[in-house]
Order: C-alpha cells, then structure tokens, then sequence
C-alpha cells in the first residue's frame, strides 16, 4: 500500500478531514504552556512539521512563527491559510536555519519520527535553534503506556459537493519494534461518484521513559503537561522541555 499519500497526492483532502476548527481546544493547551514559559511578549517561534497549519492558525495572533514542512503541498495549505508565517521546506531531523529562536514546538508531526534515532536528531535539531532556556514542545500521538489495539476512529464531513468519510485503523503489526501502522480509507464521494482511496502512515511508538531520555540526551529538562484533548478520553501529555546549559 502507497504511504503518507495525505501529504501527497491526497492532500487535497487535509482540510476536509481535519477542518482548522477542530483544533481550537488543543491549541488552547500549546498557547497556555507556550505564555507561562516565554512569559509576555510577541516571541518568536519554530514549529517542524506544521502540515496544513491548522493548530498554527490558533496561536498566530499570539506569537511570531517560522514553520517547516517536508510536503509541498501540505505547506501549500499551511501558506494559503497563515500568510503572515515564513515557511520552509526541510525534514525536521536535519533542518538548520542558522537563526535562533525563543521556542521549537512540533505538534502530532512527530509521530512520523519511527526510531530512536529519529528522535534524538529531531531533538538535536530543536536544541540548535534555541539558546539556553529556550523552550521546546512536543506532543506524539500514541505512547506505549496508552496504547490499545487496534486503535480505530472514523467520521463523516461534508464541503461543498465532496462529502468525505474516513477510517483510521491503527494496530501494532510487530510488539517487538518502535512503529505502528495506520491504514486509512477514504469514501470520496462526489455527485454520483464514490471513489475509495487507501493509505498507509507509521508511526512511532515510545513509553514516557524514552522521551524523557532522549530529551534529556539532547540537552533539555524534561516535564510532561496533562493534555486531555483524545476524543478517547487516554491520557496525553504535551512534552516539555527547557533547554540547560
Ligand atoms: C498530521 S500532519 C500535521 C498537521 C498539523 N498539526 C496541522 O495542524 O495541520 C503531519 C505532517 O508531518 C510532516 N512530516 C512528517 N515527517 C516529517 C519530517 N521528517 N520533516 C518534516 N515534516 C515531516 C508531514 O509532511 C505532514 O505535513
């Protein structure tokens, strides 16, 4: 099965699947820890894989951003909707941009980070473009604490003449390694036509232990905030690190 086609030929899609409405209630998290670390002000802020922009577009009117995308087409979405950002295209385990900010955050994007090692660069890459006491936030989909399998979420939007109804199934092919798999398919259907699309996407999954030691080995101090937003009701956590020095 072909991978990651939403950020590809199906991105077309991201906006009706994951409207930028929905992200009103996390946003409010990021912004509320994002204000008690950086204190007032209009602070600079990186975020890596900023998608389509939905979760950006909730804190904009707060901070200054610079956002980064390895998708054209996803960073297509993320410009149409926050014009005011700089966006970049890069992979957010090698990005260097040479510049300094107040804070990195990655939203769900570091999901797709599937080892260790994908990581810790990550983290790496966060470190480099902050000083010390700069703030860095992250939030993974799945942790191992939490996980059920399957893990199986579904739903129905319609806009304009296309209605969309999707499927994500999300199981764990192989206890032994750091990745699940979630296949989604897609109904498209539009005046009488119903097309049916499917998609491959892994992710990483890492007990608490791993993020707080990869943190920690890139350089940050390491503290895990309630984040209740899982339609599920499971625990999240949004990760928080400070860089020391
Ligand atoms: C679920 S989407 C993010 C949606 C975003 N939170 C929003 O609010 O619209 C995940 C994104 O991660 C990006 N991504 C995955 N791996 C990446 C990498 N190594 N470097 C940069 N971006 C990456 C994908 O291209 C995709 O746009």
């Amino acid at each position: 099965m072909k991978q990651n086609r939403l950020y590809g030929d199906l991105a077309w899609l991201w906006p009706l699947l994951s409207p930028p409405e929905d992200y009103a209630g996390e946003a409010k998290y990021w912004r509320e820890t994002l204000r008690e670390k950086l204190g007032p002000g209009r602070h600079h802020i990186l975020e890596l894989g900023v998608g389509g922009g939905h979760n950006l577009s909730h804190l904009t009117s707060d901070f200054k951003f610079t956002a980064v995308d390895r998708s054209r087409e996803m960073l297509a979405h993320s410009i149409k909707l926050n014009p005011d950002v700089e966006h970049k295209r890069a992979d957010m385990r090698k990005v260097r941009l040479d510049r300094k900010f107040n804070a990195v955050i990655i939203h769900d994007a570091i999901s797709y980070m599937l080892t260790e090692n994908d990581l810790l660069k990550t983290f790496r890459t966060a470190a480099a473009h902050l000083d010390k006491g700069g703030i860095f936030v992250t939030s993974p989909d799945y942790l191992t604490e939490t996980f059920s399998d399957p893990s199986i979420h579904h739903n129905t939007r319609t806009h304009d003449e296309t209605e969309l109804t999707y499927v994500e199934y999300t199981y764990d092919p192989d206890p032994k390694d750091s990745k699940i798999e979630t296949i989604m398919t897609y109904y498209i259907r539009e005046k009488d036509d119903l097309r049916i699309e499917q998609d491959l996407h892994i992710s990483g999954l890492f007990p608490m232990e791993t993020w707080r030691r990869l943190f920690e080995r890139a350089g940050f101090i390491f503290e895990a905030v309630d984040y209740p937003v899982h339609e599920d009701k499971r625990q999240g956590y949004l990760f928080v690190g400070v860089l020391g020095g």
